[in-house]
């Protein structure tokens, strides 16, 4: 037996503003409670509502849930407003880093979408690392693709490195729909293990997806690039390059050119669990 059993709460109403996490052991809140406090409120992070009567963290409630969970049960969302969710994820995930703390756990399932559909909002710090000295990439959190291959990461010396690397995979799937993270279970893909293998094996050997420039403009291509390669010194940095690459594709979308990017692109099937 595990020694701590994982204990549910009863699930709440709808109307309720508070979404109390899953009951563990009240270190667990805690230390997720400590890193809201010390890295602050920011519009594009989850507002951290505090610890309740059962020693649960809770925070606002969005009732769309988390991106995963919103792109299987919406049609797809445009290709600017995917982009902006990328640039938000990016952002808070910079708001992180400003104040010293390593997410340790980005992926489409630890960010939630606005009320409105048109806004990104990062969460789930049950991993983060406070003030990383090296790069500490946990082998335990976020899942391959998502995960850095250490070797990448330690060549690199890059304390975010974890960080960097989930961000181009997310940002990658985002934009384009394509691996490695359209791999993950939930999103077309699972079915087929071989190749889910084959995009972790790839990795590590240092070969990552690329954008199609001519797709999705030069800068889109380059920061993804990038991310990947963990060029950025940080979050921020990483956020103020997708922002300018958005900018960037929006004037050449509305000169004509560039092409819609969604052209193409499959529906994900809907008929898939929700992911932790
Ligand atoms: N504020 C919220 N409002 C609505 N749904 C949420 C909210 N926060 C999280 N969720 C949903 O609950 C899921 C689980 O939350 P979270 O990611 O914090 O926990 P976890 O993955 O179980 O935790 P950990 O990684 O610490 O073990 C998320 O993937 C998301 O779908
Ligand atoms: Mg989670």
């Amino acid at each position: 037996m595990p020694p701590f059993p994982k204990i549910s709460l009863l699930p709440q109403s709808q109307d309720e503003p508070g979404w109390a996490k899953e009951l563990r052991p009240f270190a667990y809140a805690y230390l997720e409670h400590r890193i809201y406090e010390q890295v602050g409120p920011h519009p594009c992070l989850a507002k951290c509502l505090g610890i309740n009567d059962e020693n649960a963290l809770v925070l606002r409630r969005m009732a769309n849930g988390s991106i995963q969970n919103y792109l299987l049960t919406h049609p797809r969302p445009d290709f600017a407003t995917r982009a902006q969710w990328v640039v938000e994820i990016a952002h808070g995930m910079g708001h992180l880093h400003g104040a010293g703390v390593l997410w340790n756990d980005c992926s489409i399932f630890n960010t939630l979408v606005s009320d409105d559909g048109a806004h990104a909002l990062i969460c789930d710090f049950g991993s983060a690392v406070i003030w990383p000295a090296v790069a500490c990439p946990r082998i335990d959190v976020a899942p391959p693709p998502y995960a850095v291959p250490l070797s990448h990461a330690f060549g690199s010396g890059n304390p975010w490195a974890p960080d960097l690397f989930a961000l181009a995979g997310v940002a990658l799937f985002l934009l384009s729909w394509q691996h490695p993270c359209a791999a993950v279970p939930g999103l077309d893909g699972w079915g087929n293990e071989e190749e889910y293998m084959e995009r972790i094996a790839a990795h590590e050997r240092s070969e990552f997806d690329k954008l199609d420039p001519k797709r999705f403009g030069e800068h889109f291509a380059q920061v993804v690039d990038r991310g990947f390669w963990l060029k950025h010194a940080d979050g921020q940095q990483f956020a103020r390059e997708l922002e300018d690459a958005l900018k960037h594709w929006k004037e050449a979308f509305s000169r004509g050119d560039l092409p819609d990017p969604d052209t193409m692109i499959r529906e994900i099937p809907a008929n898939v669990p929700d992911g932790g």
